[in-house]
């Protein structure tokens, strides 16, 4: 089969379409024929080399992706060939390529109004902006939600999901061309950061009362500026290191959170266990806003496979709004359309 690899990771290094042996299928495992896949911000930095769980190189890139099932394992019940299923990779499994094999835990069936575009570009944004809502923080009703980087993947996602459940969704960005998409999809207020300090414009909105809880996906100095806005019984987390690797002191940051009553934490997707009742409950939320219409899955882009290169430089290049995907078969031999 053809398929990405990642030989050396490093600032230099470019995904390389290669013919490999199709992966084997174990007993508890579903070979999945990939028609759609999709990038993550995650899979810029293992192609950088600074993901903080990195695979073993060479390795196949891709952690999203949504297909048919070709082949599974005698401990494998509940499937049958040819049934349309979103996948999450395991660190160990790529997503790019023809077929990728993953254990049935990781493997989620669509429901029938969903396509492949749509399974591909929601699993690892969608289910994460979910549990930062939902298991990390207990959303409410009237409260604030402060997104960083909210044009993006996990951003729209959780813009639509907090607003759905009666939220108020404050967002920031660095591109001012992206504002205007984060308001269509729900967000109260954009700030943009090459105009205004985050803090105090965040502060003003909230009339002082500050924010319930933030995402922060950016680190950096970003992180620590966020414990300065927050209400009382807030939660910040973090969830990624876009901007920098975060700075500050610890004793600093329990001094911080005692002001509020305040937690911090630091949130990893998979860590939520794939196949727990916990993770099932994420995957009914987001499928059923989805298949209802509550949910949008915005897709900026659809890149042939042959152009992989071209769809990295892109998410890097921060002009894409949503999800970008790749398409490894067409939509109208597969399945029920590619982008709805
Ligand atoms: N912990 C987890 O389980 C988990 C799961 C999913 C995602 N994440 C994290 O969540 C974030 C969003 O992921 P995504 O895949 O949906 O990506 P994304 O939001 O579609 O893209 C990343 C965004 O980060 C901003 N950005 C990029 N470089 C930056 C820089 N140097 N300084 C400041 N901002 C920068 C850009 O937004 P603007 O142009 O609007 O500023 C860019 O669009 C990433 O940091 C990712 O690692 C974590």
């Amino acid at each position: 089969m053809r398929a990405y690899l990642i030989e050396r990771p490093g600032e230099d290094a470019q995904p390389v379409l290669t013919e490999v042996p199709t992966p084997p299928c174990g007993p508890d495992d579903v070979l999945v024929e990939v028609h759609h896949a999709s990038i993550n911000w995650a899979d810029t930095q293992q192609r950088r080399g600074v993901y903080p769980s990195m695979p073993q190189p060479p390795f196949i890139p891709g952690l999203d992706c949504a297909g048919a099932v070709a082949e599974f394992g005698e401990n494998v019940k509940d499937l049958n060939k040819g049934d349309l299923v979103a996948a999450i990779s395991p660190t160990d499994t790529g997503a790019f390529a023809e077929f990728a094999c993953f254990p049935r835990n990781f493997i989620m069936p669509l429901l029938p109004a969903m396509s492949t575009a749509q399974g591909a570009a929601l699993l690892t944004p969608g289910l994460t902006a979910y549990h930062l809502l939902f298991s990390i923080h207990r959303l409410e009703p009237g409260e604030f939600v402060l997104v960083h980087a909210i044009s993006g993947g996990v951003g729209l996602y959780a813009t639509q999901l907090a607003v759905d459940w009666g939220a108020k969704v404050i967002g920031t960005t660095y591109s001012p061309a992206k504002i205007a998409t984060a308001q269509e999809y729900g967000a109260h207020d954009v700030i943009d950061r090459n105009q205004q300090e985050f803090g105090a414009a965040v502060l003003e909105i909230t009339g002082g009362r500050g924010v319930d809880v933030v995402i922060d996906s950016l680190g950096g100095k970003t992180l620590w500026r966020n414990f300065e806005v927050v209400n009382d019984y807030a939660n910040v987390i973090s969830i990624g290191e876009a901007e920098d690797w975060p700075q500050g002191e610890v004793r600093l940051l329990r001094d911080k959170l005692y002001e509020h009553n305040a937690s911090f934490t630091c949130f990893e997707l998979l860590r939520t266990r794939p196949g727990s009742k916990r993770w099932n409950q994420g995957v009914a939320h987001i499928w059923e806003r989805v298949a209802d219409g509550r949910l949008r899955v915005p897709i900026g882009q659809v890149f042939p496979f042959e152009r992989a290169k071209e769809m990295y430089e892109t998410l890097e290049g921060r002009s894409v709004i949503g999800k970008l995907l790749l398409q490894m078969k067409q939509a109208e031999q597969t399945d029920n359309g590619d982008d709805k």
